[in-house]
């Protein structure tokens, strides 16, 4: 846990906190931002600024080049293997210590949460440690360890299912794909039953994912936001705390539980 920085939490937060039966964290991109993974749509940094989606995050384009899709996945589990959970994944974990029950919905396709010691995490748009067959959707397991960069650029041909010869996709979820049912329908649960929501490093804006603070708040949860930037979130929230997840949450979890 980091030490405190001036950071102004308000008393009502730290209340509701403490009366909180059932607390539902709400991740998005910008939770692993200061991982050192890279978000989607922030100006310059982000991943949808520089690639574009209808290349690389479409069954379509798979289908049309699949050693630039494959390799760009494989670049992307690469980064996350080598990176390290930060201290709002941390913080996130030892909330889960602190409240009745904490439930994590994360739109990421890291493992950052459960790496920090995070347990109950729905993840709604896959992983990336979990592809599986293009042609008969079995699941395919990686060799251990950190691949090797590939040679002469990022294309890298996929390696192909053992029961069928298809060719391996990445296990995230794609433009124009549903989202894992059993999942979805247990965040939606999650959201209806919590009295707290935490929106942390989110735009908001993706669908159907982007519907949990809303259907939370109307369930009658308070929301909170934890991003350095304002989104569409900013008009639902009870509090909208302006800063990186990895100096604001460090600090809510100290005020709330470990200084009192
Ligand atoms: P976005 O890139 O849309 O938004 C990231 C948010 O994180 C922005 O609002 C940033 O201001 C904020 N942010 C940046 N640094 C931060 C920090 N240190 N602490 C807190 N917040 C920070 O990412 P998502 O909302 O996750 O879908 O995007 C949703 C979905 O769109 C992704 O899951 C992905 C993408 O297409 C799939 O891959 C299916």
């Amino acid at each position: 846990m980091t030490s405190l920085i001036s950071i102004t939490i308000p008393q009502e937060l730290i209340t509701a906190l403490h009366e909180a039966k059932h607390v539902l964290v709400f991740t998005g991109a910008g939770v692993s931002a200061e991982s050192g993974i890279s978000t989607f749509r922030d100006p310059l940094t982000g991943l949808w600024e520089r690639f574009d989606p209808e290349d690389l995050a479409t069954a379509n384009g798979f289908r049309q080049d699949k050693a630039l899709v494959w390799g760009w996945y494989e670049w992307r589990r690469m980064k996350v293997l080598k990176a390290r959970p930060n201290p709002a994944h941390r913080a996130i974990a030892e909330l889960a210590q602190h409240v009745p029950r904490l439930t994590v919905v994360t739109q990421n396709v890291d493992d950052l949460h459960e790496r920090a010691g995070s347990t109950d995490v729905l993840h709604l748009h896959g992983s990336l440690h979990s592809p599986r067959c293009f042609a008969c959707a079995r699941p395919f397991s990686f060799p251990p360890g950190i691949p090797d960069e590939p040679e002469g650029g990022r294309r890298l041909c996929p390696p192909q299912c053992s029961h069928c010869g298809g060719d391996i996709r990445p296990g995230v979820v794609w433009f124009g794909e549903n989202l894992p049912e059993d999942t979805l329908k247990q965040a939606f649960a999650a959201a209806r039953e919590c009295d707290l929501l935490f929106a942390i490093g989110t735009s908001g804006i993706v669908q159907p994912a982007a519907r949990i603070p809303s259907l939370a708040k109307k369930a009658g949860a308070k929301l909170v936001q934890v991003n350095p930037q304002g989104t569409p979130l900013d008009y639902e929230c009870t509090w909208s705390l302006r800063g990186g997840a990895g100096k604001i949450m460090p600090s809510l979890v100290q005020m709330a539980f470990l200084w009192s």
